[in-house]
C-alpha cells in the first residue's frame, strides 16, 4: 500500500497546470537527459526511470501469470508525443510504436493545432452495451413487452452483481430489445431477439463487467422470452461511448513543399478528406492513420486496442457503408477537422494497475480518469490524421518513408551503427535511394579524410576529448564518490587523493576517441570512460602496494600516506566504484549488460595478469612467453577495455569487435614493453630511474637476459633482483642497465614493439576499416613516442 502511494505520489503533487508540452530541442537531447529533464518536470522517481529505460518494466514471472505458454516478454519503444493541448491544457503523451515517424508527425500537427488554441474534445458517458442473443421465440412482440416490462427488475439485478460500480455512480442504466430477421433465403437461422443492456462502466473499460451482467440476467431473459439464449457478451461497437475531437488550423501555421499557399494545402487536405469520406477503399487507409496514433496510446496505456480498433471500423460503416472517421474542411478561420469515434478505455482493471511501464505512462500523461484518457487518445487521432493528410496532399508520403528505407537500404550494404544515419543521408540526397549507392558512399565514408593521421593528430585529439569531457567524466566520478560514501568519507577522500595524481587519463579518452572514430557522439561514452579510469586507478592502487612504490608523479603513494590496510580497502573500493559507474551507461540494456560482462571479464584477466607477475617474480627461469601472457592479461586487459568495450557500445558487428579486442592486446604489450623500457632509460616521474630492478620486476628486458645473457651475467642480474630494494645501490643499477643493453635485451624489446605494431595494423577483422586502422596505428606511434629519444640516444 505503502508502495503504491508512492508511486502514484506524482499524480497527486505535480499540478497539471504546470506542465509545458512544448518540448523544444527535446529530440536532439540523449535519451538519458530526456528522461531525467520528464523526471524534473514530472516528478518521475528513479525507480519510474528504471522502468522506462526498459532495465525493469513487466517481469517475465508477472507475464507467465498473464497469459498461457509464456516465453517471455517483448520490448517496444516508448515515444512521447509533445505540443498537444486539448481541453485548455497541456499534455505529454506517452505512444508505443514500432512504425517510425508516427511520434514525431503527431507532435508536428499537434504543434499546429495548438496555434489555435488545441484540441476540444467532448467525452460521452461511459457506456457500454452487452447483448443478449435470444433464439427460437414463439412470439417476438409478447417476448419484447414482456422483458420491456420487467426493465426495472432486470436493471436491479445486474446491478446486484457490482456494487462497487453503484457506489461510483455506475451501473446498468437501461434494456432495449432488437429484432433481427434472416438475412435471405440462405441465411440457416431464424428471427432471433437481441437485447441490449446499457451499462455505466465510469471508469473501467466494462468488458468483465458487462459480460458478468449479460450471463447473470440469461436465464431470466429465457423465462420472460421463453426462448433459447446463446450469446451473451459486450459489443464492441460502443456507439453510446463516443469521443468526438475537434480543432482548428489556422492559414497562417499550414506549409507544405509543393503547395501554392497554404489556403491550397488546406484545400488538398479537404479534398483527401472528402475522398475517405465517399470511398472505403481509401478509408480503410484514412483511418488506418487515425489508428497509427490511437493505438501507440492504448498500448502505452495498458488498453486492449483490438477493442477499440473493432469499435472504430464497425462505427465507421454504421450507416452500411464504411467512411472515413474524421472530417477536414476549409472554413473561414482556416483547416477546421473533427473526429468522431466509440472509445472504450479505463483506468480500472485489465493491465493498467499491474504493468510497470503503464503507471509510468499514466504518471508522465498525468492521467486520472477513464474521460481524460480518451481525450488525449482522441486528440492523437485527429493530429495523427491531420499529418498525414497534410504530408499526402503535399509533398507526398514517400519522402519521411524513404528517410526509413534509406535507413534499411544503408544497413544492407552494410554500414554499421553509426554509419547508417550518413549514409541514409547521402544516398536521399542523391535522390538514388539503392544498394549500390550506399556501397560507394560508405566506401568513401571509411577513407574519407578524418581518419586520424599522425600521433601529432592522435594528441591533438586527445586534448581536445580531454578539454571537452574530462570534466564531465570526473563529475560522473565525483557523483558515485558520494552518492555512495558521502562527502566526508575517508574512502572518498583516499579516491580523491590518489585520482589527483593525474596522469594522461589514456583510459578515459580511449573510449571517447573509439567514439569519434565511428561517428558516434562521444558524450554517450562519458560514463564509460570514467569507468576505466578507475578501474584503472583501483590497479594502480593495489599495484603501488604490491611493488613497494613509495612515489606516484611526485605524489606519495596510498598505501605510502594511509597505509598497506588503507590502500587496500581503496583498491577494493574502486573496483566497486567501476561497476556503479558501468551503470551510468546511457546505452540499451542489452549493450550495457554486455559491458559490464566484458569489464568483469578483463578485471579478471588483469588480476591473473598480476598473480602470473608474483611469480614470475619468484621464478629462477622466468621464460619470454610467460612474460607476454601476463602482459596480455595485466595490461592489455585495460587497453582491451576501453577500446573494444567502447566499439561494443558504439554497434560494429561482432567480427570488428573482436578484431579490435585483437589489436588492443598487441597494443596493450606494446605499451608495457615502453613503459619497461622507459624505467630503465629514461624517468618517468616515480621513485627514481631503474626501480624496476630495485624492486625485482621481470619486465620484458630482464627476462630476455635472463635467457641470453652468460650464465654467470644472468646469475649476477638475478641476485641484485632479488635483493631487498633498499639494498641495491645506484651503481648496480647503472650496471644492470649497461648489461641489458648490451646483450640485446633494448634492441629485442624495441624491435618487439615494432612487431606488435604490424601485428595490431595486420588484424584481419579490421581490413575493411581504414578509419580504425589509421586509429591503431596512430596509437601504437603514440605509444612508442616516448622511448623514440631512447632509441635515438642509445643508436639503437
Ligand atoms: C501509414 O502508416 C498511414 C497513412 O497511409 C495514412 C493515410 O494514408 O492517411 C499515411
Amino acid at each position: 500500500m505503502a508502495d503504491e502511494g508512492k508511486k502514484n505520489s506524482a499524480l497527486e503533487t505535480v499540478d497539471p497546470g504546470d506542465i509545458d508540452s512544448e518540448l523544444r530541442g527535446f529530440y536532439r537531447l540523449p535519451m538519458r537527459r530526456r528522461r531525467r529533464h520528464m523526471a524534473q518536470m514530472l516528478g518521475l522517481t528513479k525507480e519510474d526511470l528504471h522502468i522506462l529505460s526498459g532495465d525493469e518494466g513487466l517481469r517475465a514471472d508477472q507475464a507467465d501469470h498473464m497469459v498461457e505458454n509464456a516465453l517471455g516478454v517483448m520490448g517496444m519503444p516508448l515515444g512521447l508525443c509533445a505540443n498537444m493541448r486539448v481541453n485548455g491544457r497541456d499534455w505529454l503523451i506517452p505512444m508505443v510504436i514500432e512504425e517510425a515517424s508516427v511520434v514525431a508527425a503527431a507532435s508536428h500537427a499537434a504543434k499546429l493545432l495548438r496555434v489555435s488554441g488545441g484540441v476540444t474534445v467532448d467525452v460521452s458517458p461511459p457506456h457500454m452495451i452487452g447483448q443478449l442473443q435470444i433464439l427460437d421465440v414463439p412470439d417476438a412482440a409478447a417476448a419484447e413487452a414482456a422483458i420491456l416490462e420487467c426493465k426495472d427488475e432486470l436493471l436491479a439485478s445486474a446491478n446486484a452483481c457490482d456494487e462497487a460500480l453503484i457506489n461510483v455512480g455506475g451501473g446498468a442504466l437501461d434494456v432495449v430489445v432488437r429484432h433481427l430477421a434472416p438475412m435471405g433465403a440462405d441465411d440457416p437461422v431464424g428471427p432471433m431477439l437481441v437485447v441490449h443492456l446499457v451499462v455505466d462502466v465510469r471508469d473501467a473499460m466494462g468488458a468483465n463487467t458487462v459480460n458478468t451482467m449479460c450471463e447473470r440476467l440469461a436465464p431470466r431473459f429465457q423465462e420472460l422470452s421463453g426462448g433459447r439464449v446463446r450469446l451473451r457478451i459486450i459489443s464492441n461497437m460502443a456507439d453510446r461511448r463516443t469521443v468526438k475531437a475537434s480543432g482548428t488550423v489556422p492559414f497562417s501555421a499550414l506549409e507544405g513543399k509543393g503547395c501554392d499557399s497554404a489556403r491550397d494545402l488546406a484545400l488538398g487536405i479537404q479534398e483527401a478528406s472528402v475522398f475517405a469520406e465517399r470511398d472505403p477503399f481509401r478509408a480503410a487507409t484514412h483511418n488506418k492513420g487515425i489508428m497509427n496514433g490511437i493505438d501507440a496510446v492504448l498500448v502505452a496505456f495498458g488498453q486492449d486496442w483490438r477493442a477499440v480498433e473493432a469499435g472504430a471500423h464497425s462505427f465507421a460503416a454504421r450507416d452500411g457503408r464504411y467512411t472515413a472517421l474524421s472530417r477536414w474542411r476549409v472554413t473561414d478561420e482556416g483547416l477546421h477537422g473533427t473526429l468522431e469515434l466509440p472509445m472504450a478505455v479505463g483506468v480500472v482493471g485489465g493491465i493498467t494497475t499491474v504493468h510497470p511501464t503503464v503507471q509510468v505512462a499514466r504518471k508522465v500523461a498525468h492521467v486520472k480518469t477513464a474521460d481524460e484518457l480518451a481525450s488525449i487518445i482522441a486528440a492523437v487521432g485527429l493530429a495523427q490524421n491531420l499529418s498525414a493528410l497534410r504530408a499526402l496532399a503535399a509533398e507526398g508520403i514517400q519522402r519521411g518513408h524513404m528517410r526509413v528505407h534509406a535507413r534499411n537500404v544503408a544497413v544492407t550494404a552494410g554500414a554499421l551503427g553509426h554509419e547508417v544515419h550518413p549514409v541514409a543521408k547521402a544516398i536521399t540526397e542523391a535522390n538514388n535511394i539503392c544498394e549500390a549507392e550506399a556501397r560507394e558512399v560508405l566506401r568513401k565514408l571509411r577513407t574519407e579524410p578524418g581518419a586520424i593521421t599522425s600521433p601529432d593528430d592522435m594528441r591533438r585529439r586527445f586534448q581536445a576529448l580531454g578539454e571537452e569531457y574530462m570534466p564531465h567524466i570526473l563529475d560522473h566520478i565525483e557523483e558515485v564518490l558520494t552518492e555512495v560514501s558521502g562527502r566526508s568519507s575517508t574512502l572518498a577522500d583516499m579516491c580523491r587523493y590518489h585520482m589527483s595524481t593525474g596522469g594522461k587519463r589514456l583510459r578515459a579518452l580511449l573510449p571517447l576517441l573509439v567514439a569519434e572514430t565511428l561517428k558516434v557522439n562521444p558524450t554517450y561514452l562519458v560514463p564509460f570512460g570514467a569507468a576505466c579510469e578507475m578501474l584503472h586507478n583501483a590497479t594502480l592502487v593495489h599495484d603501488d602496494l604490491q611493488d613497494g612504490d613509495k612515489v606516484r608523479r611526485g605524489q606519495e603513494t596510498v598505501w605510502s600516506h594511509y597505509g598497506t590496510s588503507q590502500a587496500i580497502n581503496l583498491g577494493d573500493a574502486m573496483f566497486y566504484y567501476t561497476l556503479l559507474l558501468i551503470h551510468r551507461i546511457d546505452f540499451p540494456r542489452a549493450r550495457r549488460v554486455a559491458t559490464s560482462r566484458r569489464l568483469l571479464h578483463e578485471t579478471l584477466r588483469v588480476i591473473e595478469g598480476q598473480e602470473l607477475e608474483f611469480k614470475l617474480k619468484q621464478s629462477a627461469s622466468p621464460t619470454l612467453a610467460d612474460y607476454f601472457t601476463m602482459v596480455q592479461g595485466k595490461t592489455s586487459g585495460l587497453f582491451a577495455l576501453p577500446i573494444a568495450g567502447a566499439a561494443e557500445l558504439c554497434g560494429p558487428p561482432p567480427e570488428v569487435l573482436e578484431g579490435l579486442q585483437e589489436a588492443a592486446r598487441h597494443m596493450g604489450v606494446l605499451f608495457q614493453i615502453q613503459d619497461d623500457v622507459l624505467d630503465l632509460y629514461a624517468d618517468k616521474g616515480r621513485d627514481e630511474q631503474g626501480s624496476d630492478i630495485r624492486e625485482g620486476k621481470r619486465s620484458i628486458l630482464v627476462v630476455h637476459a635472463l635467457e641470453n645473457a652468460p650464465e654467470d651475467r644472468a646469475q649476477w642480474l638475478r641476485q641484485v633482483l632479488d635483493r631487498d630494494r633498499e639494498q641495491t645501490t645506484t651503481e648496480e643499477v647503472a650496471e644492470a642497465t649497461d648489461m641489458l643493453r648490451e646483450v640485446g635485451s633494448l634492441g629485442f624489446a624495441v624491435a618487439e614493439m615494432e612487431r606488435r605494431k604490424q601485428q595490431a595494423l595486420g588484424t584481419w577483422a579490421l581490413r575493411n576499416h581504414p578509419q580504425l586502422l589509421s586509429l591503431v596505428e596512430a596509437m601504437c606511434d603514440l605509444f612508442m613516442g616516448p622511448i623514440r629519444p631512447v632509441i635515438d640516444r642509445l643508436d639503437l
